[in-house]
């Protein structure tokens, strides 16, 4: 009998074990995970005391409210006076009144307001003034004049732990300066695979570096934590963000599922959270992604038994942007099971109100236990209270004008150089020589929209003008101004071309900006289509001008054919608003000594193909040169090693005068279908007539001409594509084209399987100008078109007469509600 028990009980494990293998487990065991604690000092009897006092007296709705963040696009200071919720957000794509450019005395202004707001919700009960949280994640990058520094990844190379505390003390000081308390940073993320649109945001691909940042930047941030005492009005609360594993998903895929295995899970993507619970991180935001298959908002192990239980954090856990929606059985109003597994504040964007509600009755029906719920207000009372700002507004303390004081410039002009990383220097063409002629070229020279990246201004860093960098220095400034001083002189050319010869040219050129899933990319190849900057730099070499690249990057990327095509060759990453940083390690002084040298050393590995995760590196981790030792790089190979064009690319779908693989476009009418591979093709009856145009340059459009004689149509199909995440993110068809004849009959574009009456859009284009056209996904999901399954994202159709010439189609985020055409049925 007892034989027969184990072995049955030995048959019971081996099947577990089976199953575990197929399916991996997302279940943590915490003993296997490092131990923490926050600081005493967050938890002092005292501050407890005040806050069961406090429990004590609160209503559901008070404390359901508290466990509650709003977005200032989606909540007025008014509203916040019917509900108590507990937290408000600006995303980076919010600014005070719809402006993203409000000045630091705008953005006080909309902090105290919806903070006395807070203070009457509830009256007669209990005011509790609402934390406010941005994302500075690069400085107070949502701010116009705002010291911006290198993104995380430059600052991963320059390993100075010091630095970083001094740029967490700087952020403070200008986020502070605003009247806001909060920052989302720092991220903690250890990416592994560098197609990730966020690589950037993450310090380094290993976790030493990840670990010796976080405790450094939150002590920058916030100062070291003492019991009984507030946090100096200067600093600020920080992030420990995204947990966990962001950085390991499949694929790079942003938002996606980390398959790996617990020990790897504890070992690359852990360590750094940690170093910021024992230095003191007031909050720690859950991740968008899954660890096998199961979304960490959700996951019960990871957010309470390990986060909470065995790393002792005592803070916050804040959710990201509608994270709870993503879990099984949740919607982004509806979603006890986050709370249930360890959130404690919901990022709730615009989901706000239902989710009030929702979790209200879940509270008053049991499905969210009395103490889980108490537990969460706790926690965010805590961090009110180490912020001063229990049952008071915080003082504001310091002026807007400390934003972008010069003694930070000077901090992030450091941070510039220290984050260099050379590649090559062959010949010794760096450092640039007193009395030099140098010719500065490329679209990154005087570009600070592609110096500063993602997150700048606006949510992906895109539409910024020179205007929106009061405080900035171009790259090209800092050279022209090095360069004068030692006696020689740098003139602009960004095409590269010259009247006298220079004696050297700098070309600065690299990535657009981008943020999140919009950043993620099918292979590491830099400038898959088109090469326009490897075309300037032959260009120059041929010339017998000697080149040195400076490029632009939020990660690595395969650039052989341009590290050929260079003398010289200096990752920049996206080194913010200093620009002064990189000529003062680029050019001699009068008497050519080196002002500075190269100290920066890769904290990810340089591709030597387009294939990613890297496997054998060109230049490893810790690689850099500098001008003490030197080495020369032979000729590399130009074979990226991937098939790029059959790369996947579900939101750009028509660009440069052709269909993007592995998109194709089709003309049809009653005739049938045909493919528009030549230059010049008709449809089957002769209804439709494309041909390829030059709009800006060679053959960059197709000229779409409808004769009206029946109905006829031009398509991009390709394989279906699920594009929810665009469309939660209020994405748009976006079309760039040039109404040439304004219709005459009913016209129609299709999204998938759904057509809309774009008559009325067509015809209000500027006949001879070319606009571009949105229409709101959620237009066409309205109209019942499965988002999931997108083969056919464009389809343009009419019967009458039409001409049109289509310069690009493509999914873009817009920050406007366009309304929505009507349907077809
Ligand atoms: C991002 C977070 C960010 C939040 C608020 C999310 O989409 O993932 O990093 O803090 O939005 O803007
Ligand atoms: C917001 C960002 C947010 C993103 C979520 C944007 O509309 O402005 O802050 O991170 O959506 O993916």
């Amino acid at each position: 009998m007892v034989r027969l028990v184990t072995l049955l009980a030995g048959l019971a494990t081996s099947a577990v074990a089976i199953a575990a293998a197929a399916q991996p487990s997302a279940v943590a065991n915490p003993a296997n995970w490092p131990r923490a604690s926050s600081p005493a000092a967050i938890t002092d009897a005292r501050t407890e005391a005040r806050i069961t006092a406090l429990l004590g007296r609160m209503t559901v709705e008070q404390k359901v409210g508290q466990t509650i963040q709003a977005d200032i696009t989606a909540i007025t200071p008014a509203e916040l006076e019917r509900y108590p919720l507990g937290s408000i957000l600006a995303g980076g794509n919010s600014g005070p009144n719809g402006n993203e450019r409000a000045s630091g005395t705008e953005w006080r202004t909309l902090v105290a307001q919806y903070r006395a707001a807070s203070m009457k919700a509830g009256e007669g009960r209990m005011p509790i003034p609402i934390l406010f949280g941005v994302d500075a994640v690069h400085g107070h990058s949502n701010l116009p004049g705002a010291t911006l520094f290198p993104h995380n990844i430059g600052l991963g190379a320059a390993n100075d732990p010091d630095l970083i505390r001094r740029i967490g003390a700087v952020t403070a000081i200008e986020v502070a300066a605003t009247g806001i308390e909060w920052t989302f940073a720092p991220t903690l993320a250890v990416p592994q695979d560098t197609r990730w649109g966020r690589s950037y945001e993450g310090y380094a691909e290993r976790p030493e570096l990840v670990k010796s940042y976080a405790g450094a930047m939150i002590l920058g941030l916030q100062g070291q934590l003492k019991a009984g005492q507030t946090i100096a009005a200067d600093r600020v609360a920080g992030t420990a963000k995204h947990f966990l594993a962001d950085g390991g998903t499949l694929g790079g895929k942003d938002q996606g599922d980390a398959v790996v295995g617990e020990p790897d899970l504890v070992r690359i993507h852990a360590p750094g959270y940690p170093a910021a619970i024992d230095a003191g991180s007031l909050t720690v935001m859950a991740s968008f992604s899954a660890w096998n298959g199961v979304k960490n908002h959700g996951n019960k192990s990871l957010l309470t038994d390990v986060l909470k239980d065995r790393m002792g954090f005592q803070g916050l856990v804040v959710g990201d942007w509608n994270g709870h929606g993503q879990i099984p059985g949740c919607t982004t109003t509806n979603c006890a099971a986050a709370l249930n597994a360890g959130l404690d504040l919901y990022m709730a964007p615009d989901s706000w109100k239902g989710l009030f509600e929702s979790l209200t009755a879940d509270v008053k029906a049991g499905r969210v236990p009395m103490a889980r719920l108490d537990d969460a207000v706790r926690r965010i009372l805590r961090v009110k209270a180490k912020l001063g700002m229990l049952e008071q507004p915080r003082a504001v303390p310091g002026s807007p004008a400390l934003v972008g004081a010069p003694e930070h410039l000077a901090v992030a002009r450091e941070a510039v150089a220290k984050s260099l990383v050379l590649l090559k220097n062959n010949g010794s063409v760096l450092p640039i020589k007193p009395g030099a002629r140098v010719l500065v070229a490329g679209d990154g020279a005087d570009n600070l929209t592609k110096q500063s990246g993602g997150w700048t201004i606006t949510w992906q860093g895109t539409e910024t003008t020179p205007a929106d960098f009061p405080n900035g220095r171009s790259i090209y400034a800092g050279i022209k101004d090095a360069v004068a001083a030692a006696g020689g002189n740098a003139t602009l050319s960004r095409d590269g071309s010259w009247s006298t010869k220079p004696d050297v040219a700098i070309v600065v050129y690299g990535e657009d900006p981008y943020a999140e899933f919009q950043g993620d990319v099918p292979t590491l190849d830099y400038q898959p289509a088109g090469a326009t900057d490897l075309a300037l730099l032959r260009k120059l070499k041929a010339a017998g001008i000697p080149v040195v690249s400076v490029f632009l990057s939020g990660r690595p990327l395969w650039t052989n054919p341009e590290i050929n095509a260079s003398d010289a060759f200096v990752a920049a990453w996206l080194p913010g608003s200093q620009g002064d940083g990189v000529a003062d390690v680029l050019v001699a002084d009068r008497g050519g000594k080196a002002r500075r040298d190269f100290t920066g050393k890769l904290s990810f590995s340089w591709p030597n193909t387009a294939a990613a995760p890297v496997k054998a590196p060109l230049f490893p981790y810790g690689y850099g040169l500098t001008y003490a030792a030197r080495a020369q790089v032979r000729p590399l190979s130009e074979v990226p090693g991937v098939d790029i064009a059959a790369a996947l690319n579900v939101e750009r779908y028509f660009a440069a005068g052709r269909a993007l693989a592995p998109w194709t476009m089709t003309v049809s009418d009653a005739g049938g279908a045909r493919p528009v591979e030549a230059s010049a093709v008709t449809s089957p009856s002769g209804v439709v007539a494309i041909r390829s145009v030059d709009l800006t340059a060679q053959e960059d459009a197709k000229q779409i001409v409808w004769n009206g004689q029946g109905n006829g149509s031009v398509s991009l199909s390709g394989p279906a594509a699920d594009l929810s995440r665009q469309l939660n993110n209020a994405f748009a068809l976006a079309i760039n084209w040039r109404v040439d004849r304004a219709p005459t009959g009913r016209t129609v574009l299709s999204f998938g399987d759904r057509g809309l009456d774009i008559t009325a859009l067509v015809r209000a284009a500027a006949p001879s100008k070319v606009v571009t056209t949105y229409v709101p996904l959620r237009c066409f999901a309205a109209a019942g078109a499965d988002i999931t399954k997108i083969g056919y994202p464009f389809t343009l159709a009419t019967e009458g007469a039409l001409g049109v010439t289509l310069s690009s189609v493509r999914l873009e985020a817009v920050t406007s509600g366009d309304s929505c055409p009507p349907v077809v049925r």
